[in-house]
């Protein structure tokens, strides 16, 4: 293959993907038809309504759920299984009890084998990022929810990881805290230009971050949109209410059913 052609193929990219969970009431499709592919520098959002199969389609893309049909590859391999090199932040916080705040973070380190001594000040670097250098050594169970989620994103970025999958990461922050971590993330993207796919709620959130907003349909859950947000970057705070953002936020909303 020669590098022209390597640098054309996306760093996701999933065709026809099927997702049947089986149960003995009869079973649920979560997932139909899905398509779709992810940039080697894009970022793009996944908006659509709850029990849609968002979550679902992270957890195919990462290889912790097998599809039913379909096929996902990364980086032009078709993914069969877990790997440890996931830069991934889950909807609900999952962080280890038993390891300190900073531990959790430098998990992956351990987990891939890497000199933990390369990666403290990373670490430490992204805690102050995420306004956690107070809590190092705290235990997760001392912190508030919004905090351990944010301690996650810290874990998904402490290892240079070839993508980010993120399901709603700054759903359980105040709103003021989510505008700043949106500004953070953003600020972090800019400088790696890491391909990402962000699930989210909040329609405005989805427009602030997004290259493209995915917009999915009720379950079974398929692509309904692929929207392209040209707005300029940097992205700062005041653009959420100029004419361009704002109507973007009005056709996506109106797709999802949602109205002011
Ligand atoms: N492990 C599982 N076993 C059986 N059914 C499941 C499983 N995980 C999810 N489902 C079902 O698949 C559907 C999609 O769930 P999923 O969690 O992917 O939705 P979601 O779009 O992430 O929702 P939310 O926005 O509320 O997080 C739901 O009907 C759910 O009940
Ligand atoms: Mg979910």
């Amino acid at each position: 293959m020669t590098v022209q052609q390597d640098i054309q193929i996306p760093a996701i990219e999933i065709a026809g993907l099927a997702k049947r969970y089986a149960s003995r009431s009869g079973g649920t499709v979560a997932l139909r038809d899905v398509s779709l592919t992810v940039g080697r520098h894009e970022f793009v959002c996944i908006v659509g309504p709850s029990g849609c199969g968002k979550s679902t389609l992270l957890k195919i893309i990462s290889g912790i759920e097998p599809p039913s049909d379909g096929l996902v590859r990364r980086f032009g391999e078709v993914v069969t299984e877990p790997t440890p090199d996931i830069g991934m932040v889950f909807q609900a916080p999952v962080l280890m009890k038993w390891r300190t705040v900073l531990d959790n973070v430098l998990f992956p380190i351990d987990a891939l084998g890497l000199k933990r001594r390369d990666y403290i000040d990373k670490a430490q670097a992204l805690l102050k990022l995420a306004g956690l250098e107070a809590f190092a050594k705290s235990w997760p169970r001392q912190l508030s929810g919004g905090m351990q989620q944010r301690v996650a994103l810290c874990r998904a970025l402490i290892y240079d990881p070839p993508f980010l999958l993120m399901d709603e990461p700054f759903g359980a922050l105040d709103a003021l805290t989510r505008d700043q971590m949106n500004v953070e993330l953003m600020r972090i993207w800019s400088e790696t230009k890491k391909a990402t796919l962000l699930i989210t709620h909040s329609v405005a959130e989805a427009v602030f971050l997004a290259d493209r907003v995915l917009v999915m349909s009720g379950r079974p859950g398929t692509i309904l949109e692929d929207i392209r947000i040209d707005l300029p970057r940097p992205r700062h705070t005041g653009m959420r209410t100029e004419a361009a953002f704002m109507e973007h936020v009005r056709h996506i909303s109106s797709l999802l059913g949602v109205h002011d």
